[in-house]
């Protein structure tokens, strides 16, 4: 049966847990070849393997998001292996440590933010060259809730996040009339092993209040958020650009 994205070719980042895995399962689902990108190799490979066992095409990279040299040869894996690259979701990042801003750390402040938000900018550099040599492409890069307002004790991570947002509006202006759309998703508390540190580590936000603040009173699921990440790579959304989506049950509404 034919697929919305045979033939096509997705990179994502982070893909080795979470909300990666569940978009590169996604983008696999619906036909594309996946290049399953992730600093840790166990979950990568695995991830590649859930894959594979659904009759999908996929492989995996090694490579740590805030090394230039390695996103550089991320891509360039990815065109090797398959011709090109139509879409990319920068999903990597991390929550850091969390606690009052005037108690934080230059060293945490530093990873986080080469994570999340340097991380994100050396992915769109490498790919968007790829992507104006063939025409065109999407990008979705995972912003979250947390850049859209403060949630305290998360100062690096808000910056972070804001700053995502601020990159992905800059460059879907400068590259919509070249054919490439670029979105983030801004997902809300979801069921991931990060999600699950937050919780755990730190006293900053219960779970039960964490959920209750939304108004779907839930967490949200990583296919859910997967989904909306696809979706904004699809014609279905060719006039969509330069957005941050909600995926978070209205708890920004
Ligand atoms: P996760 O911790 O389950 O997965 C993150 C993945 O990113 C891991 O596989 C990790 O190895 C990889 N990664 C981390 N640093 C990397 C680096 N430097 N290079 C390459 N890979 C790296 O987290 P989750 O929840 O799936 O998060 C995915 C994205 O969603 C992150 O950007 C996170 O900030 C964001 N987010 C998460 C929310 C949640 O409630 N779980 C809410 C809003 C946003």
């Amino acid at each position: 049966m034919t697929q919305a994205l045979d033939g096509k070719v997705a990179l994502i980042t982070g893909a080795g847990s979470g909300m990666g895995r569940a978009s590169a399962l996604e983008f696999a689902a619906q036909g594309a070849h996946v290049l399953v990108a992730d600093y840790l190799a166990e979950g990568g490979e695995r991830t590649t393997a859930v894959i594979r066992d659904k009759g999908g095409d996929a492989l995996f990279f090694q490579v740590d998001v805030t090394n230039p040299a390695q996103v550089e040869a991320m891509v360039k894996k990815a065109v090797d292996t398959w011709g090109r690259l139509d879409f990319a979701h920068n999903n990597a990042g991390i929550e850091g440590l969390l606690g009052p801003t005037a108690e934080g750390t230059l060293e945490n402040w530093n990873r986080v933010l080469a994570t999340n938000l340097t991380g994100v900018w050396l992915c769109m550099k490498a790919e968007i060259p790829q992507m104006l040599s063939q025409g065109g492409g999407a990008i979705v890069n995972t912003a979250s809730a947390a850049g859209l307002h403060g949630v305290k004790g998360f100062s690096a991570y808000c910056a972070s996040k804001h700053g995502v947002l601020g990159l992905t509006k800059v460059a879907a202006k400068e590259y919509a009339k070249q054919g490439i759309r670029i979105n983030a998703v801004c997902p809300g508390p979801i069921e991931t092993p990060m999600l699950k540190r937050i919780v755990d580590v730190s006293r900053v936000i219960a779970p039960d209040s964490m959920a209750g603040a939304t108004p779907m009173g839930r967490a949200g699921k990583a296919e859910e958020v997967a989904r909306v990440a696809v979706w904004l790579c699809t014609e279905a959304a060719s006039y969509v650009t330069g957005v941050g989506m909600p995926v978070d049950g209205g708890y920004v509404a």
